[in-house]
């Protein structure tokens, strides 16, 4: 593999998550279980899938205390995690505001903290965006209902042409999913987009600025993909159900973080087996059975 461009990454756990009440009135969204582990473990798992050990969380003042409680400095995952508040969900274009010492000349990956991406190869998919060293990389995926995303239109060269939020007549089903990669531009870009009609900034016009200057690049995840919705109870029942049939047909766990940690080696066969002693029987069997092969 070429040198990945990519060791910083964003995750946004913002946002009221109104649509889930009242599970969302004491609890932060992103700490709702999916299945046996916390929603954020989903979207920590990809950005520790694609190599990146420095990561940000972003939160709301009233929650970012959990996922401190959750995830500490990371070390014992071999990463370096840090923390910063969102005072109010004025949009995700904010994160790259919020995060601006952070990222500082790096270039970084943001992903939504409700994200859960699982398929075949999605390594060598993150690896394509972390070898750019310039532009941006988005990842699209087939959707029913594309009126509810960032929607992209391609031309018969798979090259994108045009962007559109939440449109009301899409002109594809493609959805932007909540996973993008920006070379440091995104800093000052994000600076300046302005409000759309629903008084946030919008993700879809700092990407719409990569494409005018032809610097976007997209990433299909194909039919054999799953990108799973949390928004809703329904969507999250289900969620819960998919990683739990995949599970229990496997025997393997999806983003488990200790795992991920290992397998990628950002903690040793010790240190694995450190963190699998203190823990109930399930959870370290699992953990110690990786030390196995
Ligand atoms: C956000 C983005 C949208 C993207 C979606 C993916 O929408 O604005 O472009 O498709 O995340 O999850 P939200 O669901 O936060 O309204």
């Amino acid at each position: 593999m070429s040198e990945s461009h990519y060791r910083k990454g964003i995750i946004l756990a913002g946002g009221a998550g109104s649509r889930l009440y009242p599970l969302t009135v004491s609890v932060s969204k992103q700490l709702l279980p999916v299945y046996d582990k916390p929603m954020i473990y989903y979207p920590l798992s990809t950005l520790m899938l694609a190599g990146i050990r420095q990561i940000l969380v972003v939160s709301s003042p009233e929650h970012v205390a959990g996922y401190e409680r959750l995830l500490g400095d990371g070390g014992r995952l071999g990463l370096q995690i840090q923390y910063a508040v969102q005072p109010r969900p004025d949009g995700l274009p904010q994160a790259f505001d919020i995060g601006r010492e952070f990222i500082a000349e790096d270039n970084v990956a943001l992903i939504l903290g409700d994200n859960i991406f699982f398929g075949q190869s999605f390594q060598m998919t993150l690896e394509a965006a972390a070898v750019r060293p310039e532009g941006a990389t988005i990842f699209t995926y087939r959707v029913r209902n594309p009126q509810r995303y960032g929607v992209v239109e391609m031309d018969a060269d798979e090259k994108p042409v045009a962007l559109a939020e939440k449109p009301s007549s899409p002109r594809s089903n493609l959805a932007v999913t909540g996973l993008y990669f920006f070379d440091n531009e995104v800093v000052d870009i994000a600076a300046q987009v302005t409000p759309s009609a629903r008084g946030e900034t919008e993700i879809i016009d700092v990407i719409a600025a990569y494409l005018e200057r032809g610097r976007l690049f997209v990433e299909g995840l194909g039919r054999g993909f799953a990108w799973l919705d949390t928004g809703t109870h329904d969507s999250l029942l289900q969620g819960s159900n998919f990683i739990a049939a995949i599970e229990k047909r496997q025997g393997l766990k999806i983003a488990c973080v200790e795992e991920v940690a290992y397998l990628k080696g950002f903690i040793s066969g010790d240190e694995l087996r450190a963190l699998a002693e203190p823990l109930d029987e399930e959870y370290r069997h699992y953990l110690l059975s990786l030390l196995d092969g």
